[in-house]
């Protein structure tokens, strides 16, 4: 089975065999490597000229995964926590996300197909990405809501939004619904850089970076060991997805 990881520009170490892929939406650069004798695909998301996340080309980076024959897919997102026990430099692996962004999350505009989100990630990605981050250390497991940037929050949206998610980030939407509208397995690990607005007196953007460079190497042993772990193939929700939800 290919595997695709999608990361930040922090990721590079990844750095493999460059190779554009082709898409409706315009070419998108990967870097092709072996691991654990799998095929691994890492997708820096944001791009060589590092778009900002609301204007990342998710749909061109999801199609180019699926082009490139990627079944499952390790998603890697930088979150602030909302809650006061998920300190910064923690690990977050969601389990449900609230889409609070203004962006196009389908690839589907003239057929009516509705997939299920009841079950938002790959069931069996997300356990082995838990399994191996907790061999490491103590995670933390919740809900992920979705803003559009490219500013961050106010305090009283955070206070709102605290109410119903824990962590808030900015680039899980729409790869996650894009990733099942293309029946590619996805789930996601988050590095919690800071807490959100009010639960510090400001946020500087240096804050985040400083906790990337500081966390990014567990993040990377944990994915690697993922992709060790996987099985060869599964069934799960994501499979069938369109099948499911055409009208
Ligand atoms: N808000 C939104 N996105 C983020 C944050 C935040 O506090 N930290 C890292 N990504």
């Amino acid at each position: 089975m290919k595997i695709g990881i999608i990361g930040g520009t922090g990721y590079y170490k990844w750095k493999g065999e460059e190779m554009q892929i082709e898409t409706s939406y315009g070419n998108v650069i990967v870097f092709y490597f072996k691991l654990h004798g799998r095929d691994v695909f890492f997708l820096p998301r944001h791009g060589k000229k590092h778009k900002p996340a609301h204007a990342v080309n998710y749909h061109a980076n999801i199609e180019a995964m699926k082009n490139a024959g990627v079944e499952a897919i390790i998603s890697i997102n930088t979150v602030g926590s909302m809650k006061r026990e998920i300190e910064p430099g923690s690990i977050f692996i969601p389990d449900d996300f609230i889409d609070f962004t203004k962006r196009k999350t389908t690839f589907y505009d003239d057929v009516a197909i509705h997939i299920d989100m009841s079950i938002p990630f790959c069931p069996v990605v997300r356990k082995v990405l838990v399994e191996e981050a907790k061999k490491k250390e103590e995670i933390y497991e919740g809900i992920y809501v979705a803003t559009e940037g490219p500013r961050l929050e106010t305090k009283a949206e955070i206070k709102m939004l605290s109410n119903f998610a824990d962590v808030v980030g900015m680039t899980l939407v729409p790869e996650a619904i894009l990733a099942r509208e293309k029946e590619i397995c996805y789930a996601s690990i988050c590095l919690v850089s800071n807490y959100a607005a009010g639960l510090q007196k400001s946020l500087d953007v240096e804050e985040i970076k400083r906790m990337t460079e500081e966390k990014k190497g567990t993040i990377i042993e944990i994915i690697e060991e993922c992709i060790k772990n996987l099985p060869e193939k599964w069934d799960c929700v994501c499979k069938n997805a369109i099948e499911k939800g055409k009208l």
